[in-house]
């Protein structure tokens, strides 16, 4: 794989909203075109959860707000893109409790925290709840009529990353999505076909000081910190996610459900939004 890098540090303004360490999730919509979307997915809507970090620096009721603000979305597919547990193997129990209920068909891969307190408990734990998770996988989706190819990249900070892997043997055509945890994974998808890629890791900054918190990502080589990037051809987006591993408090980068919809390109194939 090579690694080309981008900078493009660019923040997303703050959302307006007040706000303290306890309240819901706020909602972000967004749409992506894209070039390669079949047709019959023009207008198909994803929730991404990320980062909830089971445990006692993410409120339970926060956790179940995103739940039910997914649902109510109605969307065809959720994707969760890592980072289910914090720091104890406890999380494993804590996350088959508050990740249940989900009533679209879920997707996930992992994270870094899960891989350093127990990959294969959260992997069985989401499994259980019925909800697939790819490591280093790809998974063809039949949805409104068509196949949605998800290509799941295992984590980037614990080099479980494996991208030649995961996309072998994925369909030439068609509609595809990546998931990856750590956004600067979007690097190495330079020679695949990745129109669009979600992924968390950064919390937005988690306590996001203007200036100062941008700097010190930068330095531990985290350029995309939360919103939308480009990374070659890829369209990458970055999730504030929902939870904290170590504490509750958020400033500047309140906690985030993503509601996406996907748009086609081509706009004679666009239904009524
Ligand atoms: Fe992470």
């Amino acid at each position: 794989m090579r690694l080309l890098r981008r900078r493009n540090t660019k923040l997303e303004p703050p959302p307006k909203r007040p706000r303290g360490p306890f309240y819901e999730p706020l909602l972000e919509r967004r749409e992506f075109t894209l070039a390669d979307l079949d047709p019959l997915h023009d207008g198909l809507r994803i929730v991404q959860l990320t980062d909830v970090h089971v445990g006692r620096a993410t409120p339970v009721h926060r956790v179940r707000a995103a739940i039910t603000q997914a649902n109510a979305f109605a969307p065809d597919l959720v994707v969760m893109t890592g980072d289910y547990l914090s720091h104890t193997e406890k999380g494993v129990h804590l996350l088959r409790e508050q990740l249940a209920g989900l009533t679209s068909p879920v997707v996930a891969v992992l994270g870094n925290h899960d891989h350093w307190v127990d990959a294969d408990g959260a992997a069985g734990a989401l499994e259980e709840l019925g909800y697939a998770v790819l490591r280093n996988q790809h998974t063809n989706l039949l949805l409104r009529g068509a196949a949605l190819t998800v290509v799941g990249l295992d984590d980037l900070v614990t080099r479980t990353t494996d991208v030649p892997k995961a996309f072998h043997g994925a369909p030439r055509q068609g509609s595809r999505l990546v998931l990856a945890h750590v956004p600067r994974t979007a690097e190495y998808l330079l020679h695949y076909r990745a129109s669009l890629c979600l992924a968390g890791h950064t919390h937005g900054g988690h306590v996001n000081i203007p200036g100062i918190t941008s700097a010190i990502m930068r330095g531990l080589r985290e350029n995309y910190i939360a919103g939308r990037f480009h990374v070659q051809s890829t369209q990458l987006y970055v999730s504030r996610g929902i939870g904290g591993a170590v504490m509750p408090f958020r400033l500047n980068a309140p906690p985030e459900v993503t509601l996406i919809t996907l748009r086609s390109a081509h706009p004679d194939m666009r239904r009524a939004a």
